[in-house]
């Protein structure tokens, strides 16, 4: 079984963009980390797009995996579509922001997708997907079947 690693907008340029903010680990390393946590009875399909149609695609091309952890980026402000496939997404999923979002500018306080996924992880930095992988072995390992 699978398990979807989803990143939004500008997060393929972890490790370069606004360190002060997201933090020296590139997507790389992120992937890296969920890939090892979730091993060896999970495999990671991890994707980055950098628009909301592809993210959308990846969204239905994975209706098959045991979970996924989402960030959104910016598409958690106004990101319509991506919310909807969400919403028809048949798996649990985790919502992770590297940064507290609720610190920073009030346009990022409210997120349209997180009242879809099983939970929220932010402010942990790139730990924060450990933390979301973590969370999500243990939904799947007790949800009722
Ligand atoms: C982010 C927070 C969003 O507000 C922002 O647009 C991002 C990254 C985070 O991981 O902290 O692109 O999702």
């Amino acid at each position: 079984p699978e398990i979807l690693l989803l990143n939004g907008p500008n997060l393929g340029i972890l490790g370069r963009r606004q360190v002060h903010v997201y933090g020296t680990d590139t997507l790389a390393d992120i992937e890296r980390a969920v890939a090892a946590e979730i091993a060896p009875e999970y495999k990671l399909a991890g994707v980055q797009r950098d628009g909301e149609g592809e993210l959308i695609g990846a969204v239905q091309d994975h209706y098959h995996v045991a979970g996924a952890i989402v960030n959104p980026g910016a598409l958690m402000i106004a990101g319509w579509g991506l919310r909807d496939a969400l919403e028809s997404f048949p798996a649990p999923w985790i919502e992770v922001h590297l940064s507290n979002v609720w610190a920073r500018e009030s346009f990022r306080h409210e997120s349209i997708t997180a009242a879809l996924s099983a939970g929220v992880i932010a402010g942990f930095g790139a730990h924060g997907y450990t933390l979301a992988a973590k969370a999500l072995l243990r939904l799947l390992a007790t949800r009722p079947t």
